[in-house]
């Protein structure tokens, strides 16, 4: 990994995409219509809790160790009995034929060569079907936006069963869409086209209700379908705690539930006999004035850490914010926003190339913090901090 480094300073061979997180939106703004840029770099409300997560990590500190045998590091990590070569996934992220053509196809190839599981998202513009061939033997799990028909979830369910997807992941915070200023500001359509482009047009039960309700194919109204499959997967009505069980009759891997910030909802996910959550309060863009998604890492991870397993995401841009999060008690971390710019940087190759800089950043801030396994990523390892302003 170190060699991203010593190529980019002695021979001047650079990263197609910048290493500096705070230059690396500004440098996707460049490359994408104001559509599509507001839509990733966007958030909830005035933009609180997407701060708050980046204020959070500010708050954590390293204590580096010296002196240890840190020159080789291994960051292999086990999740539900499979090992993987890095805690670091490919978070959930829908149209992505919005930043670029290479789409989620290409994001799903390249995370593949790096072993880096890729998450396919309900709202994605590919088919889960494509995306999966693209991934081919590389790992790969199935985020679910959960409908409120059944015979449609259970269609979604039993297709990434036969593609090959490993685990569930089922996201809660995005039941109906947020207050998203930036979008509003925008128009809409680019949104509509990627929800519609493929992830729903493909599934036969939605096909047959729709011709059934309309009395025409999904191909003859597509800016109809597109809503409708919209009104499908951000439904705008809850579900609830009891209803998990459906979930876990008509999947028989692992579960994990994606958004959990209230310790009394980890409590709750133990109770019903999930197997993972995902801290996470969905990049700052579901509910605005919420906390920052690492604040309540350290109290999840004490009340049911050892009874389930606890992923993270939200606000992480450095090697050194995902040695901090696993050192608050995180198995394994989602990556979104920073592939997504390199995404539209650079297509696949441009998301690749921010993926494998977070994880040489990785592997390079373990070393010099004395870390040689993910399993020394500990509580001992941070502290708490508050400096002035
Ligand atoms: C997302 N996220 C998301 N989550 C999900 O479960 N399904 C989805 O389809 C999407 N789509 C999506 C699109 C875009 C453009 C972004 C930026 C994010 C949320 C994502 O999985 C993850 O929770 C956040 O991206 C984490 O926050 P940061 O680290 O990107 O700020």
């Amino acid at each position: 990994q170190n060699e991203i480094y010593a190529r980019g300073t002695l021979d001047n061979i650079k990263p197609t995409v910048t290493t500096d997180p705070n230059k690396l939106e500004e440098q996707a703004k460049k490359h994408l219509p104001a559509t599509s840029y507001n839509y990733v770099a966007g958030g909830a409300g005035e933009r609180a809790t997407m701060d708050a997560n980046r204020l959070a990590f500010r708050q954590w500190k390293l204590v580096p160790r010296m002196l240890r045998d840190t020159t080789h590091r291994d960051v292999t990590v086990e999740l539900f009995g499979k090992k993987y070569d890095s805690p670091l996934l490919v978070a959930p992220v829908g149209v992505q034929v919005i930043f670029n053509e290479d789409k989620e196809t290409g994001v799903a190839e390249v995370a593949s060569q790096l072993g880096v599981p890729y998450i396919t998202s309900s709202a994605s513009s590919s088919s889960m079907e494509e995306i999966a061939q693209a991934n081919g033997a590389g790992p790969r799990w199935y985020q679910l936006y959960w409908p409120q028909d059944n015979d449609i979830t259970i269609s979604l369910l039993n297709r990434a069963k036969k593609a090959g997807y490993e685990v569930l992941v089922v996201t809660l915070d995005t039941w109906a869409l947020s207050w998203r200023p930036w979008d509003l500001d925008e128009a809409y359509v680019p949104f509509l086209k990627g929800i519609g482009d493929q992830a729903g047009f493909t599934d036969p039960v939605f096909r047959k209700k729709f011709a059934e309700k309309h009395g025409k194919e999904i191909e003859d109204d597509i800016l109809t379908a597109s809503k409708e499959w919209a009104g499908h997967i951000f439904s705008g009505a809850a579900h609830t705690w009891d209803q998990i069980d459906l979930l876990k009759k008509h999947w028989d891997g692992p579960i994990v539930l994606k958004g959990i910030q209230h310790v009394d909802d980890a409590r709750l996910a133990v109770e019903k006999g999930v197997d993972g959550i995902v801290v996470s309060n969905h990049g700052g863009r579901q509910l605005d004035g919420a906390v920052g998604s690492l604040d309540v890492l350290p109290e999840i991870v004490d009340a049911v850490g050892d009874k389930l397993t606890v992923l993270f995401d939200s606000g992480i841009r450095t090697g050194v914010d995902i040695i901090k999060a696993l050192s608050l008690g995180a198995k394994g971390v989602l990556i979104g926003r920073p592939w997504v710019y390199g995404l539209a940087v650079g297509g696949k190759l441009g998301a690749k190339d921010a993926l494998r800089g977070l994880l040489a950043d990785l592997d390079q801030s373990m070393g010099l913090a004395g870390i040689q396994n993910i399993s020394e990523c500990k509580r001992s390892m941070v502290r708490r901090v508050q400096y002035p302003g």
